[in-house]
């Protein structure tokens, strides 16, 4: 989601910087506000709509879930997270020699090649499974016309061969018609797995921990300097891809957990001074905040457009307290900047 600023030396901030980061790690984190809404509540699930048993499958009983961008963040995540609980998990990839396939049937996944763009790969590697969790990208070209042939691709695969369940990890706000390009993409997919008759659940993420890739503050004349081009005191809802998959997972083995067949996910609300303040405690170093003014996200309309959705709240509307049902750990910020290596 954070895109041109990959491409934006102004914006992209790489870190590295050196200085002394405090033995005694970080202090208490700030306040997460939760909405708490009633995840146990609402309207059915597309399964029991259908008549479908939504109780857990009996261990026993499972066979493997299908992990499509298992190499990927939110895939990789995922299938760690079904491994944990000693599921089985059949680990798409396009290339299996790559050393994030491989690490993948080191940690006990099966691995088998599939391409998005090749149908017949996909329905051999959902053949057989009780579940498939799905993601698609409109890659760093923005190409949302290709996200969308992806998500037909695996709903026309999963409907071929029956799957029993599809988790697909779309996007907070998908469903409110925002207008931003990738959202819209990630909309029609959804859309297009319910045409399809498919059981799904849609698990649809926030702004994920970009900071990791994307948005790495940067030392300057002493200071952490966040920088994003949101304006000051303008909370933004975010989760870590670890947390994602923890909750695709959990709605892998129990397709009936989420009343409604879909959940907005988030583990927290930061504003960029909080962000700020967060880095300061856990490197002890001064940290600011320093909004960015929308425009150096250049010609970018998709991600102009993202950006303006966050500055106008409220923009995504999580559920906390079903995030947090579903993925009982699910960290906040400072817990997830606390996690990550001192220097990076
Ligand atoms: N960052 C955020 O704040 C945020 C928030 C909400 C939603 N999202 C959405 O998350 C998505 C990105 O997820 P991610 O971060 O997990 O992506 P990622 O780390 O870039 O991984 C992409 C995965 O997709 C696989 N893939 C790409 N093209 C493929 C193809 N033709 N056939 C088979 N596999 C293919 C890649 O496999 P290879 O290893 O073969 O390349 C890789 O496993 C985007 O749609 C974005 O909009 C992001």
């Amino acid at each position: 989601m954070v895109r041109a600023q990959r491409q934006d030396p102004g914006v992209q901030l790489p870190c590295r910087y050196d200085h002394h980061v405090r033995a005694d790690g970080h202090p208490a984190g700030l306040r997460v506000r939760s909405r708490g809404r009633n995840l146990i509540s609402g309207p059915e699930s597309s399964r029991q709509r259908k008549g479908i048993p939504v109780t857990a499958r009996d261990p026993a009983e499972r066979r493997p879930i299908a992990v499509v961008g298992a190499t990927g963040l939110q895939g990789r995540a995922t299938a760690r997270a079904l491994l944990r609980t000693q599921a089985a998990v059949r680990a798409l990839a396009r290339r299996t020699d790559s050393a994030a396939a491989r690490a993948l049937t080191g940690l006990g996944a099966d691995l088998v090649a599939a391409d998005l763009d090749d149908p017949e790969s996909l329905r051999a590697a959902f053949t057989g499974v009780d579940g498939v969790f799905a993601m698609t990208t409109p890659g760093y070209d923005q190409r949302t016309d290709i996200e969308v042939a992806h998500g037909h691709a695996i709903a026309d695969g999963a409907a071929a061969v029956g799957v029993p369940h599809v988790i697909y990890s779309s996007v907070g706000g998908a469903e409110r018609h925002t207008g931003i390009p990738h959202f819209e993409g990630k909309r029609d997919v959804e859309e297009y797995l319910v045409a399809r008759g498919l059981s799904t659940t849609f698990v649809r993420p926030v702004f994920r921990d970009n900071f990791a890739q994307f948005m790495t503050p940067a030392m300057q004349d002493g200071k952490l300097m966040v920088r994003i081009p949101l304006p000051p005191g303008i909370p933004l809802q975010m989760i870590a891809a670890e947390d994602v998959g923890a909750v695709a997972a959990a709605v892998a083995l129990d397709p009936g957990r989420v009343a409604g067949g879909s959940v907005e996910i988030a583990g927290y609300e930061r504003t960029g001074e909080q962000i700020a303040e967060a880095y300061q405690h856990r490197h002890d170093v001064p940290a600011r905040y320093e909004p960015l003014p929308i425009e150096v996200l250049g010609g970018d309309a998709d991600q102009r457009a993202m950006f303006e959705w966050f500055a106008r709240p409220p923009a995504f509307r999580a559920d906390f307290a079903a995030t947090k049902a579903l993925a009982p750990r699910t960290k906040t910020f400072e817990q997830w900047l606390a996690a990550r290596p001192e220097r990076e």
